[in-house]
């Protein structure tokens, strides 16, 4: 009884390995973009999808700090291909970085923001987004799902049928 469990298990393993053996082709929508500095650089040369935007920024990440008065900021989108063609569903491809500022009125920018189409498993809840916050040079300061105790997607999700993204 004990050499046929073991049998089994053997036979079972086996299976196993010649399952994760098969060779299937992989398929482009599954792969992940991890974006790395070099994918935001010149991001201030990248189409912009709308003009300038002035008032608050609505996420309310720039505290009193900056000492301008919140009617003096403006936000500015840009987007790495303006001519990019949503899927079937609305979604943007894999690899799609879109970038915000807030500027002050003397043209100081006061937060960088960015997300990026990672597509894969990440983030499954929140159509593949992964949310960063650049520093004005295109360097990564913080990335993740989660982003601000989920603050990124909740009011993005808001936008959900515009696949998260208001400008665009
Ligand atoms: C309370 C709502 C809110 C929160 C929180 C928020 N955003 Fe946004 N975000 C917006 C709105 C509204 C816009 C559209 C442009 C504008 O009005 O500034 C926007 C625009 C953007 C854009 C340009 C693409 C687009 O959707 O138009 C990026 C990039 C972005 N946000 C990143 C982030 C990141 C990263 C976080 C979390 C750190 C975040 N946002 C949190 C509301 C929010």
């Amino acid at each position: 009884m004990k050499y046929l469990s073991l049998f089994l298990f053997a036979l079972a393993l086996s299976a196993f390995t010649a399952c994760s053996d098969d060779d299937d082709p992989v398929n482009p929508g599954d792969q992940e973009f991890i974006a790395t500095e070099a994918d935001f650089a010149g991001h201030r040369g990248w189409a912009q999808p709308v003009s300038p935007i002035s008032g608050k920024d609505p996420a309310g990440l720039v505290g009193d700090a900056h000492g301008a008065d919140d009617e003096d900021m403006t936000r500015h989108v840009f987007i790495n291909d303006n001519n990019v063609t949503r899927d079937g569903n609305g979604n943007f491809p894999v690899g799609t970085r879109l970038v915000k500022e807030v500027r002050m009125a003397d043209g100081s920018v006061a937060m960088v923001t960015a997300m990026v189409k990672r597509g894969g498993d990440f983030n499954d809840s929140h159509r593949n987004w992964e949310w960063l916050m650049l520093g004005e040079d295109g360097s990564i300061m913080d990335r993740g799902a989660n982003l601000m105790d989920n603050m990124c997607n909740g009011c993005h999700a808001q936008a959900a049928d515009k696949d998260y993204v208001f400008t665009k």
